[in-house]
């Protein structure tokens, strides 16, 4: 959450700061601001979007910046709270991601030896103790500041007088850019792309002090040398590609997404202890806890190995009983609730295996095995590229545990995806814009399927949406069925087919409106309903697959249709690095 860039070269830094804040906005985007080192400091910062104020931002002179855009965690969103803070002379500033949660405790103790606080902020303690430990020295005086700092956090310091910028990280990610004559510091890769595409990752405990000809990394205190990687993800990727919003462009790249991911999983990548594990434990949050619902079925069902399903931020307090392998999956890879698992896990000595979209992220570092998923960057808030390459992964695992024998269904999978891209979903967003509930349907496979869309369509929509496994809603929801409350039944040929037929014709009978997903050609099923949507008939793993794309189409043009905020829904960001 947050997301923070630093600059300092021979360009003028505000407009690679504010541009690059731009391409980190998904982190949060509740205020922004940058401090731009002149020699004199000099401060904009504001509520709302970039875009609105970039123009004034962008024109500040100088060539040492630093930025910050933010998602509200202590205080509220306005022009106060938001980054960069600054000590009492207004010589410091200093943009901070993460939280620090001993920061009431120094606040009271820095009033009580004199300092002025301005805003409500976590981060304006750490711009005080830098101020009280500075002689001149910034790296020194950040040093011994952070010393102070119990929590999380990627910080980036600048002063008045000294030519540099330094930064820190503890539990935040951090990657450094490198120039040619020039710097770059960044919450993660996107912004550094247009300029360069060798990086320096962080490590938890480093400190670097970046001038334009050199960084110096130290890891508490003393100096180590990190490595500079190859980044291979390009500038295209992070460009809209003439549609309408990245959540459509991704949307449509997922039949290649889908088959390049599956490609690169091969079976000297699947580590020794998952074949060897009697029980699995799957971690994760949000659409990343769906896949991993969705491995667990198959995983038992295909290779009966037995697999347990928590959410990361319940694991690290209700730790169950763990033996084998821990998994975790994570797009972003820096899913606070997710890592505080990946730790716990760790600590109960168990094998653990990443399963991740960002090279180099805190996941990474952390898990014994990693699986890349090859989606390239996903910008929209909302997952779908990425839902669909931890599908990618999740089935080439159980197909390659499994001697193979899936790998003809899952080469040609991708062309089912295409097909599912040109599915009308027009009725059904005539039936779902005008509702305030929805109820999604299925079982099996399709039951987090269900869970998924149903989380689509409420995070972009803002409708309500409830995602159920299908013989669940006699259980209590019926109460809510009525001619306002439409029904999403994900109904594909296979073992359940007949009892979710009648389970709709007893939905049908409460009034709902039915919206279901069936294969081509199924007249029974598309005489009972509403609004029939047909997918191409398939095996059931690609049936997921296509049903899926579909669910986010669906989500996509009602949210469209109410004219919403699609790649930035409100209150929302993408990597959620707080618990
Ligand atoms: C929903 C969505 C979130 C993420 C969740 C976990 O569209 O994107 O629910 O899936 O925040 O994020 P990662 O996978 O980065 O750990």
């Amino acid at each position: 959450m947050c997301g923070i860039v630093g600059y300092i070269g021979f360009r003028r830094a505000a407009p690679v700061v504010v541009n690059g804040l731009k391409k980190l906005e998904y982190r949060g985007y509740d205020s922004f601001g940058i401090a731009v080192n002149n020699p004199k400091m000099q401060v904009f910062k504001k509520e709302g979007r970039i875009s609105k104020n970039e123009k004034a931002a962008s024109r500040l002179p100088g060539h040492i910046a630093i930025g910050h855009t933010r998602w509200a965690t202590h205080g509220i969103p306005n022009d106060i709270n938001a980054h960069p803070h600054q000590d009492c002379t207004k010589k410091i500033a200093v943009v901070h991601n993460g939280i620090i949660e001993n920061y009431a405790e120094l606040k009271r103790q820095l009033i009580g030896r004199g300092h002025t606080f301005i805003s409500e902020t976590d981060t304006e303690v750490i711009a005080h103790l830098i101020e009280e430990a500075y002689k001149g020295d910034l790296q020194a005086a950040v040093y011994q500041a952070i010393q102070y700092l119990q929590g999380s956090y990627a910080l980036l310091v600048t002063v008045e007088g000294e030519d540099k910028i330094v930064a820190a990280r503890d539990s935040s990610p951090l990657v450094l850019g490198v120039g040619d004559g020039e710097f770059f510091a960044a919450s993660d890769v996107t912004p550094l792309l247009e300029f360069t595409e060798r990086v320096i990752y962080l490590e938890d405990g480093d400190l670097a002090t970046l001038t334009p000809e050199k960084s110096e990394i130290f890891h508490n205190g003393v100096p180590v040398e990190r490595s500079i990687e190859l980044i291979d993800w390009s500038i295209e990727n992070v460009k809209k590609g003439g549609f309408e919003h990245y959540m459509l462009k991704e949307i449509y790249e997922q039949p290649q997404v889908f088959y390049n991911t599956m490609m690169g999983i091969t079976p000297d990548q699947i580590p020794p202890e998952l074949k060897q594990s009697d029980e699995v434990t799957v971690v994760a949050c949000g659409s990343s806890y769906h896949t991993g619902l969705i491995f667990k079925y198959l995983l038992e069902s295909i290779c009966r190995i037995p697999v347990r399903a928590e959410l990361g931020s319940e694991f690290k307090y209700f730790t169950p009983p763990i033996k084998g392998l821990v998994m975790v999956i994570t797009q972003s890879g820096e899913t606070a609730d997710t890592l505080a698992a990946l730790k716990k896990a760790k600590a109960y000595n168990c094998p653990t295996l990443a399963i991740t979209n960002v090279l180099g992220s805190t996941v990474t570092r952390m898990a014994d095995h990693t699986l890349f998923m090859r989606a390239g960057p996903e910008i929209s808030v909302a997952a779908t590229k990425s839902f669909i390459a931890q599908l990618a992964v999740l089935m080439q695992i159980a197909n390659l545990l499994h001697d193979g024998d899936l790998t003809g269904v899952l080469t040609h999978a991708n062309s089912v995806i295409e097909e599912a891209l040109l599915t009308d979903t027009k009725k059904a967003v005539e039936i779902c814009s005008p509702a305030e509930h929805i109820f999604y349907v299925g079982r099996g496979l399709f039951y987090p399927i269900a869970l998924e869309g149903a989380l689509k369509m409420k995070e972009i929509s803002y409708i309500h949406a409830e995602g159920y496994a299908a013989g669940e809603l006699k259980h209590g929801p019926f109460a809510l069925l009525s001619p306002q409350t439409p029904v999403v039944a994900l109904c594909s040929p296979g073992n359940t087919y007949p009892v979710m037929v009648s389970n709709i014709k007893e939905m049908k009978a409460r009034g709902a409106p039915i919206i279901a997903i069936g294969v081509n050609g199924d007249l029974e099923l598309s005489e009972i309903v509403d609004v029939f949507i047909p997918i191409p008939e398939s095996h059931e793993l690609v049936q997921v697959l296509a049903t899926s794309v579909v669910l986010q189409m669906l989500a996509y043009h009602t949210a469209v249709a109410l004219n919403r905020d699609i790649d930035k829904p409100r209150n929302l960001a993408k990597s959620v690095t707080v618990e």
